[in-house]
């Protein structure tokens, strides 16, 4: 392949149209502001916020947790199945529309459950929607459920025997939700029960905690990825293992301009961790949150740092390389990847 070829002017157009597949994307952080009011409507539910308008002022974020505070308020209009199919397929139109051929999706079921709406309401909807976003869209879609880090590790524990009637519907499970003063250490017995189950495991770690929580989520869960990650670049001989094992990082670089991880785009790690080897990709966290999806995180990264068709190529294969999927099907994807960067002069 003849990355240099690739003129610059012709840079963004390929990253909109490269098959990608999305890794890191709460499926309740895609809930924009409109679908909230709409089901709010429907559903009789009260929230603290006058208007879309009003609402979406409010995203004005300073670190994890004031994003957290709002995001758990707009889940709270979810009550019924369709709510959960509605909010699934709004988001695979999206990523129809920014070529992602696979989206692992994560949810928090304990968010919806201590509002009394049952597993299977959660579980069936969202199922729901990934078949059809294979048989009406072609994207290949899967479910990680998540637990959110700020409950206890009973409140997992509980969590996962729900689950259980449907471990069909999912492919693994992660940890979410305010992540300092919550190391992975709490959260030892339910990982290992859920791996004893044959689930993958991922963990968020390093987002806005120390090196030492990703240490956590590879030695202690046994994560085969970790989400964000980016505070890896602050402990060398974890970057070292990063890159030998080729330990996946989802970063979300959107994510972490809201959520003041970095100060600006211009200022984010990505190039960095790139050219040291690492097994890292882009994805959108909470789209309807953080002021894009998938394209518009590469289209924006890409403007603010130094980084090339080279770089993109790379970007792609790493999403593949880190998907829950079977071998042949990267390859497929490869092939894909390889027949639109020729259309690109390539
Ligand atoms: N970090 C932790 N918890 C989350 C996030 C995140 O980026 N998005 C939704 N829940
Ligand atoms: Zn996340």
């Amino acid at each position: 392949m003849n990355f240099a070829a690739v003129s610059p002017e012709r840079l963004p157009d390929l990253l909109r149209a490269m098959p990608k597949t999305e890794l890191h994307m709460h499926i309740e952080g895609s809930l924009e502001p409109e679908l909230i009011f709409q089901m709010a409507k429907r559903n009789q539910v009260q929230i603290p916020y006058s208007s879309v308008d009003v609402l979406r002022a409010a995203y004005a974020f300073t670190d994890l947790q004031s994003f957290l505070d709002i995001y758990y308020a707009g889940a709270s209009v979810l009550l019924h199945e369709p709510d959960f199919y509605d909010m699934a397929w709004a988001y695979f139109l999206k990523a129809q529309a920014d070529n992602v051929v696979h989206a692992e999706l994560f949810f928090d079921p304990q968010t919806h459950t201590a509002r009394q709406v049952p597993m299977a309401t959660v579980i069936n909807g969202l199922h729901r929607a990934c078949v059809d976003a294979q048989t009406k869209l072609g994207i290949s879609a899967s479910l990680i459920m998540c637990f959110l880090r700020h409950l206890s590790e009973e409140d997992a524990l509980q969590t996962l025997q729900e689950a259980k009637p449907y471990l069909d519907k999912i492919i693994g499970v992660g940890l979410d939700s305010s992540e300092q003063g919550h190391p992975p250490e709490k959260f030892e017995r339910v990982f290992a029960q859920a791996r004893a189950l044959g689930l993958h495991v991922v963990a968020h770690a390093g987002e806005e905690g120390p090196p030492a929580y990703i240490w956590g989520a590879l030695d202690v869960l046994k994560a085969e990825r970790i989400d964000h990650g980016v505070q890896a670049m602050h402990d060398t001989a974890l970057m070292q293992r990063l890159a030998q094992e080729r330990i996946p990082l989802t970063v979300c670089p959107l994510s972490n301009q809201k959520l003041c991880v970095f100060p600006n785009l211009a200022d984010h790690n990505l190039g960095a961790m790139l050219d040291q080897g690492l097994c890292v990709m882009l994805n959108s966290d909470d789209p309807a949150y953080f002021g894009g999806y998938l394209n518009d995180n590469y289209l924006q990264t890409f403007a603010a740092l130094p980084l090339t068709a080279t770089h993109a190529y790379q970007l792609a294969c790493n999403s593949f390389e880190a998907s829950f999927v079977p071998e042949p099907q990267k390859q497929a994807w490869r092939t894909q990847l390889d027949a639109c960067f020729k259309l690109y002069g390539a």
